[in-house]
């Protein structure tokens, strides 16, 4: 099952991949996420990475399509993959058809989640996650049983450096540009599916398993 998950800045793909990653035991590869952990080990790629992500704005293609070569030809990804906010470009989705080609795999679905833009203000300043295992919440939405505290490991929860009104604004702006002709893109070629992202967070999985149960048949 070789994934693609696309949506705008808190759609909620982190958290659908949980779900995902959970049910049908694929690797999930954010690029978020693994620039977020070369930031905190102050590696060459994390020093690289974090101006950018602090102002919200994209990471360069070059940097980008380096680390998703090399994690895709990883062991792991010969049972599949699931790749979360990547490509974000164009010429990142050209660089994935290569990769693939050479690999000799295939994108099952590119799954859009589609979500209103005005809710997604509020998804992104009220989300909280876990320092020790990454769960996602949301203060309204999804929230811990208590302040603070991640119901499934107890670990500390905390709000990510991006997470704040101006940071989350450019990062809406980035993304809105860059999504049209990545859309585009994926329904000439036949893989994009949408999936309704304003339904509840059970919902949208109860959705999506349905769209992948359909790839066992
Ligand atoms: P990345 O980490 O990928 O962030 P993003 O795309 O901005 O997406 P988010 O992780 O913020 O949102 P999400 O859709 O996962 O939402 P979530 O499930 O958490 O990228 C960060 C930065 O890295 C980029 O800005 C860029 O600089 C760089 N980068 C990454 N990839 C790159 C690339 N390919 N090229 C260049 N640069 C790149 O949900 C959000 C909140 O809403 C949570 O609180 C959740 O609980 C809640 N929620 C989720 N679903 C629902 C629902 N159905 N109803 C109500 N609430 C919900």
């Amino acid at each position: 099952m070789n994934l693609v998950l696309m949506g705008l800045p808190g759609a909620g793909k982190g958290t659908q991949a949980e779900k995902i990653v959970d049910k049908y035991g694929i690797p999930h590869i954010s690029t978020g996420d693994m620039f977020r952990a070369a930031i905190k080990d102050e590696t060459e790629l994390g020093l690289k990475a974090k101006s950018f992500m602090d102002k919200g704005e994209l990471v360069p293609d070059e940097v980008t399509i380096g680390i998703v070569r090399e994690r895709l030809s990883k062991d792991d990804c010969e049972k599949g993959f699931l790749l979360d906010g990547f490509p974000r470009t164009v010429p990142q989705a050209d660089a994935l058809e290569n990769i693939l080609a050479e690999l000799n795999k295939k994108i099952n679905f590119v799954i859009n989640i589609d979500v209103d833009q005005d809710i997604l203000m509020e998804r992104l300043t009220g989300r909280r996650i876990c320092k020790d295992c990454g769960a996602t919440y949301h203060l309204v939405f999804n929230p811990p049983a208590k302040v603070d505290e991640c119901d499934r490991c107890g670990g500390e929860l905390y709000q990510r450096a991006d997470d704040n009104e101006a940071t989350v604004k450019t990062r809406l702006d980035v993304n809105i540009k860059q999504t049209k002709p990545l859309l585009d893109f994926y329904e000439a070629k036949g893989y994009l599916r949408n999936i309704d992202g304003q339904q509840d967070i059970d919902k949208v999985f109860t959705d999506l398993d349905r769209l992948l149960g359909g790839l066992h048949e």
